[in-house]
């Protein structure tokens, strides 16, 4: 089981303490100037993805001692019982196996006595046969025609995952159209109805639960424009097919258990893309490139689980995760991909992350009186380059940032990928070294400046630097690449969950909202004043049913 530590209570925090006061105080730059070997020292290459953690504003000290405050807590231990199956989601009783779905040395991993890989390799065959039926056109709509168009009607984990990959690896795409419904209003699903015909169309209903608010509403929707098309019931088994934990549940909805993806309640929602859930991307990039995906996340899972702490990407990046959040006090961490195939990378971290670690209670069901996860947010370069990052540059937050970028681009397309990688090296350089107001200075009296002008308006000009970044750089975004790249940061998400002390794979916090709006949707239905809640909760209900 996952060992049981007040990580603020360990020597190696003491240390670390101490240790900020002297670090706070100095310059990146002066890091850098100091240690000729700091990139060599502070960077790893797995495959090809090269880590270059040195632009933080660490030194061989806060390496050793953050490593020595993972040992004190135990990490060795926890990523073991992880792998081993014990059931370390302890609130929900469950394995934490997202693990297996990859393992694609197929070594035995036990539930309760039983090996699950037979299953997971029952159902990837699965998915690999009904894959190739549908790209290969050999699978028929109702009136004999080949499926063009996949909707994945899902939310969270179950449509987070699949709409990050296959956007991500859209150079890899076959002619089948996807499209992702996920919202509960309904311009989601009339707007992408729009866009399809029921002869032609596939529904894959992805919910772990099946039991999902928005994800019911939205396949009922489908399913009654599907007959309102033409469909006939019978034909319903030919269009739509379910990714679920729950046979009785889509049995019950109308889909043939046939048409059904099997996974398990030790897959996590947000990291069940590597399940059943993941089928629209083996639809979108073919059964393959799924694989490849596999693999690659397996690789960096064989990593984790046999590097020494001292050379564990994903162990190092949450350390350096836990120096910013509980010693510096950033409150938030930027991920910010320069490949507009990543689009929705940091969308997909942010549930990954924050649902994961966005705890107050810690294993022993105290109050934690630390800081836990941080707040994940993100763009894709360039363009958050112009809208947000002024504050990252010059505002009054310390925001640490991960800048990713792929050497090669799927589209070389004249200088474009020169410049956008003159972005990504320019920006953690500008981070770190800043402009001092010398420089300034200079640079004004050189445009012709005024001394008077020069003092009014330098203090603006002025960058303080000393700000972190972590740059990861990849060959080039391949399924493999992209598969380790994601289960790097599940594994950084589980590192710090450890340091924590808290359970990462429960999401109780989503789950008092839910039963609310249970509670409030009969109260719109009647014309009667509403007057069971707050006043302002009340008045806004009223106020609806007056506008509606
Ligand atoms: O938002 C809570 C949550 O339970 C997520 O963890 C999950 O990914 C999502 O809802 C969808 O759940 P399901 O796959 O069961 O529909």
């Amino acid at each position: 089981m996952l060992p049981n530590t007040d990580f603020t209570a360990t020597q190696s925090y003491k240390y670390l303490a101490d240790h900020y006061i002297d670090i706070v105080s100095k310059n990146l730059k002066e890091l850098f100037d100091a240690d000729a070997e700091r990139f060599e020292k502070f960077s790893l290459q797995f495959e090809e993805i090269l880590v270059d953690y040195s632009k933080n504003r660490i030194d061989d000290e806060t390496l050793a001692l953050l490593i020595q405050l993972a040992r004190e807590c135990g990490l060795d231990d926890a990523i073991t019982a992880m792998f081993s199956g014990q059931p370390i989601n302890v609130t929900e009783g469950r394995p934490v196996l997202h693990i297996a779905l990859r393992n694609r040395s197929n070594t035995p991993i036990l539930v309760e006595g039983k090996d699950v890989m037979p299953d997971v390799n029952r159902v990837l065959a699965q998915m690999e046969t009904f894959s190739h039926a549908i790209i290969n056109g050999e699978w028929k709509g109702y009136t004999g025609k080949p499926i063009t168009d996949v909707v994945n009607i899902g939310i969270g984990g179950s449509d987070l995952g699949p709409v990050m990959v296959t956007e991500a690896l859209k150079a890899y795409k076959n002619h089948l159209n996807l499209h992702f419904v996920s919202n509960v209003d309904a311009t989601h699903i009339v707007e992408t109805l729009k866009t399809v015909n029921a002869e032609t169309t596939l529904f894959l209903i992805a919910s772990k639960t099946f039991t999902t608010q928005e994800t019911m509403g939205n396949a009922h929707s489908a399913r009654d424009w599907f007959i309102a098309s033409g469909g006939k019931d019978e034909d319903v088994a030919k269009h739509f097919a379910a990714l679920s934990t729950n046979s009785e549940g889509v049995a019950k909805f109308g889909i043939d258990t046939k048409n059904m993806f099997e996974f398990w309640d030790w897959v996590g929602g947000r990291y069940s893309l590597w399940s059943a859930i993941g089928l629209s991307i083996s639809l979108s990039i073919g059964f393959d490139n799924f694989i490849e995906l596999l693999d690659g996340a397996h690789a960096m899972d064989n990593h984790f689980k046999t590097a020494p702490l001292e050379e564990n990407i994903p162990a190092i990046l949450a350390l350096v995760g836990i120096w910013y959040n509980n010693f510096f006090e950033a409150e938030t961490q930027a991920i910010l991909p320069y490949d507009q195939y990543m689009h929705r990378f940091a969308a997909y971290f942010q549930q990954g992350d924050m649902e994961s670690n966005g705890k107050h209670v810690d294993r022993t069901g105290k109050h934690v009186d630390y800081s836990t996860g941080p707040i994940i947010w993100g763009e894709p370069g360039t363009n958050g380059q112009h809208a947000f990052y002024q504050l990252i540059h010059q505002g009054t937050k310390l925001i640490p940032c991960d800048f990713i970028a792929p050497a090669q681009s799927h589209n070389p397309l004249g200088e474009h990928h020169k410049m956008l990688l003159s972005n990504f090296f320019a920006q953690t350089e500008a981070l770190m070294n800043g402009k001092t107001e010398e420089v300034v200075i200079d640079e004004l009296k050189k445009a012709g400046k005024s001394e008077e002008e020069i003092s009014k308006i330098a203090p603006f000009k002025v960058f303080e630097g000393n700000r972190p970044t972590n740059s990861i750089l990849v060959k080039l975004i391949t399924p493999r690449a992209l598969g380790s790249l994601i289960a790097m940061y599940e594994h950084k998400i589980f590192v710090q969950g450890i340091i924590w002390n808290i359970y990462s794979f429960d999401q109780w916090g989503v789950e008092l909202g839910k039963q609310l709006a249970g509670k409030i949707l009969p109260e719109l239905k009647g014309d009667e004043e509403i007057s069971s809640h707050d006043s302002s909760t009340n008045g806004l209900i009223n106020q609806y049913k007056a506008w509606r």
